[in-house]
């Protein structure tokens, strides 16, 4: 059976962690679909090779754990893009490796997790909201997606600094999808499965990769997923802002 792919076309994304794992093989099928993407890394030589071959992405440079570089990457991001329709906060930290107890824990590995994958993520939607808004008028919607794990809900034994963040990002998305309903802004919190990234093999280094999910499979979901809640909110918007998206402007 023939699947059939919801277009992206025209689409402005930018995606926190674009040069390994889910973030790579996602900002490879957003482009698939159209879309031109902004991303970013902190290491600027991947960075460069990433974006050398990928003539519809833009590379930035930059730590989302950093709060110094959440508004000159915001910044970078209106710039090259434009605008903004999707944000993806994709990149994170495990905090402490080798996975440790949490009475093993180091306060500062705790806050390394809780800085990569909660005040970052807050701190660049924050930052992009008055263009995810304005897209959102504009083009009748606007997604924002956070990366979410199982161990946002599971309390995985050696697990508490990730999944602490985790779950706190989680819940942190769908107050502010609660409150961002009226301006058409949606926020997505989305488990991609256990996959055979360099992140799975840091935590779990004796994992056998053929029974876990290739990147491209949950890059596949991810992107559906987004292109339905960007077509569902134009929808919900008017007729012709609806149509208006979908000539791809
Ligand atoms: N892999 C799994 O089995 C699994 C399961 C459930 C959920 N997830 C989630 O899926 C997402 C992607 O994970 P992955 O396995 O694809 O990870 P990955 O292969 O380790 O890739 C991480 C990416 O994020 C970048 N990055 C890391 N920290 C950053 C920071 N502070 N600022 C900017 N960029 C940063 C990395 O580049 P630089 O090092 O150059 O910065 C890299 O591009 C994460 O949110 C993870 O929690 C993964």
């Amino acid at each position: 059976m023939t699947r059939s792919i919801e277009p992206l076309a025209g689409a402005r994304i930018a995606i926190t962690g674009g040069t390994s794992g889910l973030g790579l093989a996602l900002m490879d099928e957003l482009l698939a679909r159209g879309a031109t993407v902004a991303f970013i890394a902190r290491h600027a030589d991947r960075v460069a090779t990433v974006a050398a071959s990928r003539p519809n992405a833009v590379g930035l440079v930059g730590d989302i754990a950093n709060k110094d570089d959440i508004y000159p990457l915001a910044l970078q991001i209106g710039g090259v893009l434009g605008g903004l329709d999707v944000l993806v906060n994709n990149a994170s930290s495990l905090g402490s490796v080798p996975l440790v107890p949490l009475a093993d824990t180091d306060c500062e590995d705790l806050e390394a997790a809780l800085a990569a994958n909660l005040l970052g993520p807050f701190r660049l939607t924050k930052a992009l909201l008055g263009s995810l808004t304005a897209a959102a008028r504009e083009r009748g919607g606007a997604v924002v997606l956070n990366v979410s794990s199982d161990a946002a809900i599971e309390p995985y034994p050696l697990w508490g600094a990730y999944g602490a963040s985790k779950a706190a990002l989680r819940h942190l998305t769908r107050i502010w999808n609660a409150e961002l309903t009226g301006e058409r802004v949606r926020l997505l919190s989305l488990d991609p499965g256990d996959m055979d990234t360099p992140l799975h093999a840091l935590a779990v280094p004796d994992s056998d990769p053929a029974g876990l999910k290739a990147p491209a499979i949950a890059a596949r979901e991810m992107a559906d997923a987004i292109a339905a809640a960007l077509r569902e909110l134009r929808e919900l918007s008017s007729p012709h802002v609806a149509a208006h998206a979908r000539s791809g402007a």
